[in-house]
């Protein structure tokens, strides 16, 4: 997944290899990480915040870039009555996951048929309890941006923290320009907006456990971290959920930000774009209708006609594997480099499944989602629990 050029992945491995016996937990011990961390923040801050201060962490992805910006919203000194997180449906579920964990509680919005939610049931939903309203550039359902320049510039001065997710576009949208579309504005550059995360393991192309969380302020950041004094063992100072964590992750996202640098990522974003736009095209021909307006190669494609469990298990019939989404019913599709080889091809196969899920009572392959696969059935928390169980259980 997040594929990129074979000599851009042989130098990410091989940093990777070299740091990963040392323990990011303790800088003092392995002084490296601390360059790598410290580099990779402001490299990426330098795209994403320029002009800016921006005090970053780097985490294990994000969901710990979540847990860890909410952590900070939750222990900023003043918030001690603000409990609620507002956001919308569409935010991800590490949210849901850190308010769990953190003894916060979540207040979603929903969003229109564009998979995006509106400004004003957002700020609606925001009261004296609001620690935060949670925002994406995009959301993993639809791919679309949320409203962030609006939101922010309604909350400045509020009180309330503006968080935007951008585990996926924060080393995407800002080159789109390279092909052929603005950038939309999303980070802490955008007034209102007190923190965002950017995965380097996803359109960073680093190494899989690496993620960049700036705040706008040192003060949110201290918020953040877990610091304690008083156990026989010795201080404990951590920016994140982990303890003991391998260097490797920063290693490689240090050595991907800096042999690809701002032409290499311009360039691979221009690729992708080539490649979504033809698989967006080629199932539009075939009936399909993109939800929204996505600015990236993350989109979700709904049916006018044959059903989409039948097309998804035609389309496995032929060997593809693809996540379907329920609401709307739609298949999801997140392009990497390597698309390109096998675009013309799975478009080819989209037209013979659509035929087929037309023509036959093909079995609806449901459930392949978000890595979970559950065949048939109805997906409840108890099925998803047992799913679990099954990772963990020898020949499961
Ligand atoms: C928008 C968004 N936020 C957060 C996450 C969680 O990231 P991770 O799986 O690295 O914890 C994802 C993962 O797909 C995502 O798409």
């Amino acid at each position: 997944m997040y594929d990129s050029p074979d000599w851009h992945q042989d130098l990410v491995d091989e940093a990777s290899a070299l740091f990963a016996h040392e323990n990011a937990l303790s800088a003092s011990a392995f002084p490296s990480v601390q360059q790598f961390e410290s580099e990779a923040i402001s490299m990426v801050a330098s795209v994403i915040a320029p002009g800016v201060d921006a005090y970053g962490v780097f985490t294990s992805g994000g969901t710990e870039s979540i847990m860890v910006a909410m952590k900070g919203y939750r222990d900023l000194p003043g918030n001690a009555s603000r409990r609620r997180l507002v956001m919308p449906v569409t935010a991800h579920p590490g949210f849901w996951k850190a308010a769990d964990y953190l003894g916060l509680s979540v207040e979603l919005v929903p969003v229109g048929i564009d998979g995006l939610p509106s400004v004003s049931d957002i700020l609606a939903a925001v009261d004296e309890s609001t620690a935060a309203v949670c925002l994406s550039a995009p959301c993993f359902p639809y791919g679309v941006v949320d409203p962030v320049e609006e939101v922010g510039a309604a909350l400045q001065g509020t009180g309330v923290g503006l968080h935007v997710d951008a585990a996926m576009g924060g080393l995407f949208l800002p080159f789109l320009d390279a092909a052929g579309t603005t950038p939309p504005k999303f980070s802490i550059d955008v007034p209102g907006v007190t923190s965002v995360s950017v995965d380097m393991h996803k359109y960073g192309y680093g190494m899989k456990g690496g993620s960049v969380l700036l705040f706008s302020s040192r003060e949110l950041r201290h918020a953040s971290y877990y610091v304690s004094n008083d156990w026989p063992g010795g201080a404990y100072a951590a920016s994140g959920v982990l303890g003991t964590r391998p260097v490797g992750p920063a290693a490689a996202a240090w050595t991907a930000l800096s042999a690809l640098g701002r032409d290499g990522y311009s360039q691979l974003v221009a690729d992708v774009m080539t490649t979504a736009r033809k698989l967006q095209r080629g199932l539009e021909r075939n009936g399909l209708e993109v939800i929204g307006a996505p600015p990236m190669g993350v989109f979700a494609a709904a049916s006018s006609g044959p059903a989409i469990p039948a097309i998804a298990g035609a389309l496995g019939e032929r060997g593809w594997w693809i996540d379907t989404q329920e609401v709307p019913p739609s298949l999801h599709v997140v392009t990497f480099p390597r698309h390109a080889e096998v675009a013309d091809e799975f478009l080819d196969d989209v037209a013979w499944a659509v035929g087929r899920a037309a023509s036959a009572d093909t079995p609806a392959e449901a459930g392949m989602s978000y890595g979970v696969m559950v065949r048939g059935g109805r997906i409840d928390d108890q099925v998803l629990r047992e799913h679990l169980d099954e990772r963990f259980t020898v020949g499961g």
